[in-house]
């Protein structure tokens, strides 16, 4: 090959080298990376930066469940309770489970079963009676309405099955508390 050949393909291969540089120069800027003004994960139960996500945190209203028992279903109530059989026992005298026997538990104390470890939040409620709407809200979500409690229950949404669950549980007595 001649000098004149080489200078032409040097001179390609200079060009093709600037061209490829321009193109990283180019590129680096249409792409270069902004900071963040705030983290883009946001972990749970820390302080949301949006108020959005408080406000879907609110619980939502609970209607009171008096009326609802007038027409509650103690038979529905017994195979809905079905789900809370894995961790409770219902019969008189029954052993505590996971969770305690509920034998006569309306209108009994909060943490009324002998023998059962419940959690510093139950126990510190003992004063208090189960009435139906301390029940209501605790089934429907336990941990809203006793943060703390042992009782790892997502909760029951449906109002009316809150309600035969109630009237059932209601049954399970020697002498069945009055209604509201
Ligand atoms: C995964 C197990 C589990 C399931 C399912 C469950 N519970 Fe419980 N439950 C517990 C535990 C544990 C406690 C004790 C809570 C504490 O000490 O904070 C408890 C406590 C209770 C209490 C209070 C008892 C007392 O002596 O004060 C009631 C009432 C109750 N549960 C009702 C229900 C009902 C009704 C259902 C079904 C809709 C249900 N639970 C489902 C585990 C469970």
């Amino acid at each position: 090959m001649s000098s004149f050949e080489w200078n032409k393909i040097i001179g390609a291969v200079l060009v093709a080298l600037l061209a490829i540089k321009t193109f990283d120069i180019v590129g680096n800027a249409a792409v270069s990376p902004h900071k963040l003004e705030q983290n883009v994960y946001i972990v749970a139960g820390v302080e949301a930066a949006t108020p959005t996500a408080s406000a879907a945190a609110a619980p939502k209203e609970i209607e009171p469940i008096g009326p609802l028992l007038a027409s509650a279903d103690v038979e529905a109530g017994k195979k809905a309770a079905a789900k809370c059989a894995t961790c409770h026992s219902f019969d008189k005298g029954g052993a505590n489970k996971v969770g305690p026997n509920l034998w006569n538990i309306v209108g009994n104390k909060h943490a009324h079963a002998q023998g059962f470890a419940y959690s510093s939040a139950m126990q510190g409620k003992a004063a208090d009676a189960w009435d139906y709407d301390e029940i209501n809200h605790f089934i429907a979500s336990p941990r809203t309405y006793l943060p703390g409690t042992k009782m790892s229950f997502a909760g029951v949404t449906k109002a009316s099955e809150r309600a035969d669950i109630i009237a059932y549980l209601r049954s399970l007595s020697d002498s069945p508390a009055a209604l509201p």
